[in-house]
């Protein structure tokens, strides 16, 4: 038996890897002209959908065979990660799901993108974890998803709340059990909903608009192309079902079991990032904080959060993004400048009514772009991962919190871990940070500076040392655009 399943692992891997030399292939002679034609703007098609009773456009753009050229690093290390996936199915042991300490559990909320979902409450050095946007988002009837808040007193988890009201105070019975029922809910709540504003309206836009306008080969395209590598096949995966290739109900094939990104239907989820993607984008002058972070250009921090540490290297990152874009803008001559405010015009008319483009500082608009899809969608995954990692959990139990059942199966544990591989971690392939240079002695001047910067911050903000476990990030680790 394990003869074939050697075999099966051999046989899988040259296939994966021999479509994939040919989509290389095939990508290249198509993109190929494209690239030589120096001056010329490229093909990208640009959509608009509409969200019903929204005011704004969910905007994304089709991949052009030049951009998938671009992107081949990025498929193969996923090739490689489905491998590895198959190779979990055939050979890996069931693993006991480990509780978190409460010191751990505490840290993963506020050293990741769960704390996007942190709200102030009334009490001084209290936070609460609301997950109730799962309330309006649909999940496969067979998988649960019970907590819905988690209460925080000075950085610490007090207690935790199921959906039916059920509370389960820190030290409790049932405490151990409903933490792991708050992993499996953090485990959608964070790929699914958190991140969703990251990914798609302003992304989809500001790449689009520079494929659109910035001639290839010229010094903005050198600057900018590697933070809008993959955006569109990224977002038109996700948006499209390839990476949701299982709706409610439906059992494709042995295959699909083992790379479900979420459970849940995927016109759900498409609808549901349209939704949580277009509130982040709806300015609200009135009252412009619903958490730690707003949409602005540049993005608004609430003092309120400011001893979240997730928080602080978030606006450090953007304060690095602010002076790495100026380094660069200086260093431009006039006919570029002239190209970007017209780049920025379009931008801004698109992602957001309540701004003139005129009231937006360039510079502002491009740091909180790079921001954006190199920093934010970088920690968002990375961190995430990094704390997750280990602990054996699962996305969605397969009994509620009343009943005495098994929380995962063997399947739910290899699946998520395939998940995790393929959608949450970063896995660099010669594009990341630390790959990227410039032939262009400004360009690459002022990116060795960025680097710098971001070092200092994770040092700062992001490397810990807790129970025996480091959490660190790299230059290596980071991707400069929505890679995944
Ligand atoms: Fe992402």
């Amino acid at each position: 038996m394990l003869f074939i399943k050697n075999i099966i692992v051999i046989i899988a891997s040259a296939a994966i890897h021999g479509i994939h030399g040919i989509n290389v292939v095939l990508s290249w002679l198509q993109g190929r002209n494209w690239q030589n034609k120096q001056g010329k703007t490229l093909p990208v098609r640009l959509l608009f959908t509409d969200v019903e009773g929204k005011s704004i456009k969910f905007a994304s753009a089709k991949a052009t065979p030049y951009l998938s050229w671009l992107a081949r690093h990025r498929k193969q290390a996923n090739n490689a990660a489905v491998i590895r996936g198959l190779k979990r199915a055939f050979f890996e042991p069931e693993q006991q799901a480990i509780v978190p300490s409460d010191t751990y559990l505490s840290a993963l909320i506020i050293n990741t993108s769960a704390c996007y979902s942190l709200k102030k409450t009334t009490t001084a050095n209290h936070l609460t974890l609301d997950l109730s946007d799962l309330d309006i988002y649909h999940t496969n009837p067979d998988r649960f998803f019970e907590a819905r808040f988690a209460c925080m007193e000075k950085g610490q988890i007090q207690s935790i709340t199921m959906k039916d009201g059920t509370k389960v105070n820190a030290g409790d019975r049932d405490w151990d059990k409903a933490k792991l029922h708050l992993l499996s809910t953090i485990n959608l709540v964070l790929p699914a909903l958190s991140h969703n504003w990251v990914h798609f309206h302003f992304a989809d836009i500001a790449t689009a608009i520079s494929h659109n306008m910035l001639p290839i080969g010229s010094v903005l395209h050198q600057w900018l192309s590697p933070y809008t590598l993959s955006h569109l096949s990224t977002n038109a995966n996700g948006k499209s079902g390839a990476v949701m290739d299982r709706d409610m109900g439906e059992k494709k094939f042995f295959w699909s079991d083992y790379f479900i990104i979420n459970h849940t239907d995927n016109d759900y989820f498409v609808n549901s990032v349209a939704a949580k993607t277009s509130s982040f984008y709806q300015r609200q002058d009135n009252c412009p904080f619903d958490g730690p972070l707003a949409f602005a250009f540049p993005p608004q921090f609430s003092p309120d959060f400011k001893d979240v540490p997730y928080m602080s290297a978030l606006k450090e990152g953007f304060k690095a993004s602010q002076k790495y874009v100026n380094h660069c803008l200086k260093a431009l001559d006039k006919q570029s400048i002239t190209l970007l405010q017209e780049w920025k015009y379009h931008v801004v008319k698109r992602t957001c009514h309540a701004y003139h483009p005129n009231d937006v500082r360039l510079e502002d608009l491009l740091a909180t772009y790079i921001w954006q899809v190199c920093w934010v969608h970088t920690l968002d995954h990375q961190m995430y991962y990094k704390w997750i990692d280990g602990l054996h959990s699962a996305s969605g139990t397969l009994n509620t919190f009343h009943d005495a059942g098994p929380l995962y199966s063997h399947k739910d544990q290899i699946q998520f871990k395939n998940m995790a591989d393929i959608a949450i971690r970063y896995n660099p392939n010669g594009d990341s940070l630390a790959d990227l240079h410039y032939k262009v002695p400004f360009l690459e001047e002022a990116l060795n500076t960025y680097k710098t910067d971001l070092l200092q911050i994770i040092q700062n903000h992001v490397a810990i040392e807790l129970e025996n476990q480091k959490k660190n990030l790299t230059l290596a680790e980071i991707a400069p655009s929505v890679l995944m």
